[in-house]
């Protein structure tokens, strides 16, 4: 039996300077792939409010939809960590909320451990959940849940003041108990500052090559999301045009009666 990695082995992934490959996943076939070929953490996103559901974030997305999705990345995956999403307003009105949607993403999802957006504001919750032993991802910079806030998805920390707080905002998320954080959405030299500043592992998404760590979006890396794409995605593959091939051809030979032929037929 494959022994699953824990968030000791990400810890020393970074005091080893390993980089971190992460990507999100939300189903079965997806987890098993990208597990299978050894992707560190598996991140249940609640970006599957876009790229699964269709929304234009990530506002909408319920807890028993976050669970539902971890239950079949769990099932698909053997070997990596799996990290699932706190959907908005599970964790934002007060800290026993927080504890018991954070439980029940582990005790009904089978997840390892949560993610949560912001940094200073929300130190005392990742404490709160910290200290019942769930382990607990940061996530700072542009954090998606804050889109009205931010007045849309805009990079986070050029201004100094701003670069100032998004710092100030990494050491409280350390301090308050995460083993790791994602930041999103900032520029290069500030990444680099944080990384060098935290202890814990720094995951990036829009924030360049310094970080310890890489996420991104499964659909944005395979070309299946042609809404937008951001800059900072690089497409490893185009599997759209394949897809949109195989079910065109399947169309044409049952119109045409050429599927299906004996060959699929029982006696
Ligand atoms: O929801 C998500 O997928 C995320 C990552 C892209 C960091 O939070």
């Amino acid at each position: 039996m494959t022994k699953r990695k824990t968030i000791l082995d990400i810890g020393q992934m970074k005091a080893q300077k390993e980089k971190i490959a992460v990507l999100t996943a939300y189903d079965y076939p997806f987890a098993r792939l990208m597990d299978q070929a050894g992707i560190d953490i598996i991140l249940v996103g609640d970006s599957l409010g876009s790229v699964v559901s269709g929304y234009d974030n990530t506002l909408p997305v319920t807890m028993d939809e976050m669970i539902y999705h971890t239950r079949a990345v769990v099932r698909g995956s053997e070997q990596a960590l799996i990290v699932t999403d706190m959907p908005f307003m599970s964790y934002q009105s007060d800290l026993r909320d927080a504890r018991i949607n954070a439980g029940r993403l582990i005790k009904e999802g089978g997840a390892q451990a949560v993610k949560l957006e912001g940094g200073e504001h929300v130190a005392e919750t990742i404490r709160a959940i910290v200290d019942i032993d769930i382990p607990v991802v940061g996530h700072i910079g542009l954090t998606p849940q804050s889109v009205h806030r931010m007045g849309g998805f805009k990079v986070q920390g050029r201004q100094e003041a701003q670069a100032r707080k998004i710092l100030a905002d990494a050491k409280a998320v350390e301090e308050a108990g995460a083993f790791a954080m994602v930041l999103e959405g900032i520029p290069r030299g500030l990444a680099r500052e944080v990384t060098e500043a935290v202890n814990i592992p720094t995951i990036g998404i829009g924030a360049g090559p310094d970080c310890d760590g890489q996420v991104l979006v499964i659909h944005d890396i395979l070309g299946l999301c042609d809404k937008y794409s951001p800059k900072f995605v690089k497409r490893f593959a185009d599997i759209s045009e394949t897809i949109a091939g195989g079910i065109a051809d399947y169309i044409r030979e049952v119109r045409a009666r050429e599927f299906p032929t004996s060959d699929h037929s029982f006696e």
